[in-house]
């Protein structure tokens, strides 16, 4: 039958994989059973539907082309073009968008679009600091950003907030030519409108870059910046459970022109291909249209209200037991903690908890003094429980569990630590048995024993 041939293609896959590669397929085998088996709580992350991965490894991967649909630089395009026209439609809809480029290969990349298409080298640009939760693209030393740009950081205020006022100075200071908001740690609303006004006052463009709330922005559980940036930007694979990839926007100034006559979208358009980007990947251009459509569903409203109340759950129950919750709580899906008063670095918390079968990460926090492999903190999300179930009610628990494993931990340096074996066992019994009450929808559980 016509239709199953897809999955006979795909169970040829990987019965081939399986046969002539064992050594691969083990590795895959344990990854997959890695992730069904153990409670993560990875902020930065988060589970693509079987179907959206299905897109990601379809036939399109063999389909090489350059620009965009009806204006190719290949034959052989006509389904390529209908998806790819698909998934703009879905990303415009999704955000309330003009104009969606959705050929970026990640997040990164479309900063790097963005900003390669506004600014000359040397041009200023004024993003939150990578130490208080701002990306790398932002404009970090570390980045081609902070190489080929003059960049400055804000901070944050002393109990952990962006402090408005302060960046409006700065900014009337600097005089950046562009404006960066966003953030990778930063657990409270962003006041995008705000950002926009502090750009206007001193002539930048302001670039919104929502890699880690866009799922709420979709659901309307956090101001969308799209109408207020010039240019909004995302990676796919966080809240939007969509592939690896990236997503441009933009709202009300898509036809405003530049100097040079070109409208915003136009600039994006050839900044993306062919100033930055060679072919797109037009599997994960599928993909991202297959994870869209599901952020368009009334469940996805309701998997991103529990995870914004799990997530103030998970902040209370921790200030509960004692930890240093920065900002005292969250507005988003992000808790981060600071373990210098408990003791610990985020290294050993992270190690500790990963041998309990609890996935987190360490992070620096505003004003660090350890390296980013050390670091004092932990942010911890809640994109992953939530699609399994979780919610608030469920959060105390999770807490607990936190708790008695980080209370076990007897650090002996900064990396190094004992973990009292008892502990271990017994915390992983008790996410193997979240895990069965709550699996990963659509995920076969594997049952192999990783996290028991
Ligand atoms: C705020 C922010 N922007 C951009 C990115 C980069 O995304 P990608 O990993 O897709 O390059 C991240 C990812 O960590 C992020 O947190």
């Amino acid at each position: 039958m016509d239709d199953a041939v897809l999955l006979e293609f795909a169970r040829q896959g990987v019965e081939t994989l399986a046969q002539a590669d064992p050594r691969l397929y083990e590795l895959l085998l344990g990854e997959y059973r890695r992730q069904t088996e153990t409670l993560t709580l990875v902020a930065a992350s988060s589970v693509a539907d079987p179907s959206v991965l299905a897109c990601s490894g379809a036939v399109l991967n063999n389909v090489t082309t350059e620009g965009y649909p009806g204006a190719r630089y290949h034959g052989g395009c006509t389904f390529a073009d209908e998806i790819e026209r698909l998934a703009v439609e879905r990303a415009k809809q999704v955000f309330g968008a003009a104009y969606a480029n959705v050929q970026p290969h990640s997040g990164s990349s479309a900063n790097h679009i963005v900003i390669f298409s506004l600014l000359r080298p040397g041009d200023r640009i004024l993003g939150l600091d990578l130490d208080s939760g701002g990306h790398l693209t932002h404009g970090s030393r570390a980045s081609v950003v902070g190489q080929y740009f003059e960049t400055k950081g804000y901070g944050l205020d002393e109990d952990g907030f962006l402090d408005y006022d302060r960046i409006r100075a700065l900014a009337h200071e600097f005089r950046p030519k562009l404006l960066i908001g966003g953030s990778s740690a930063y657990p409270r609303a962003i006041d995008f409108r705000r950002l926009r006004e502090i750009a206007d006052e001193v002539g930048a463009f302001f670039l919104a870059d929502i890699s880690h709330v866009a799922g709420l922005v979709a659901a309307g559980l956090h101001p969308s910046p799209v109408d207020h940036a010039h240019f909004t930007t995302t990676s796919t694979y966080k809240q939007l459970y969509g592939p690896r990839g990236g997503l441009i926007l933009i709202g009300r100034d898509h036809d405003r022109p530049l100097p040079n006559g070109r409208t915003l979208a136009e600039a994006v358009q050839s900044a993306t291909f062919p100033f930055y980007q060679g072919t797109p990947n037009l599997g994960a251009v599928a993909a991202k249209a297959r994870a869209l459509a599901g952020v368009a569903t009334p469940e996805f409203r309701a998997r991103m209200g529990r995870v914004v109340t799990s997530a103030s759950s998970l902040a209370a129950s921790l200030a509960g037991a004692g930890y240093r919750v920065l900002t005292g709580g969250t507005d988003n899906h992000m808790v981060v903690v600071d373990l210098d008063p408990a003791g610990l670095t985020g290294v050993v918390a992270e190690r500790a908890l990963e041998e309990c079968a609890i996935v987190v990460n360490k992070n620096r926090i505003p004003g660090d003094r350890r390296s980013p492999l050390v670091t004092s903190g932990l942010r911890l999300g809640t994109n992953h429980t939530a699609l399994r179930g979780m919610g608030e009610r469920e959060m105390p628990a999770c807490a607990e569990l936190l708790d008695r494993v980080l209370a076990a931990v007897r650090p002996t340096g900064d990396r190094a630590y004992q973990l009292p074996g008892g502990v271990r066992e017994a915390v992983r019994e008790e996410v193997r048995r979240t895990c069965e009450r709550f699996p990963i929808p659509s995920y076969p559980q594997a049952l192999s024993g990783v996290a028991g």
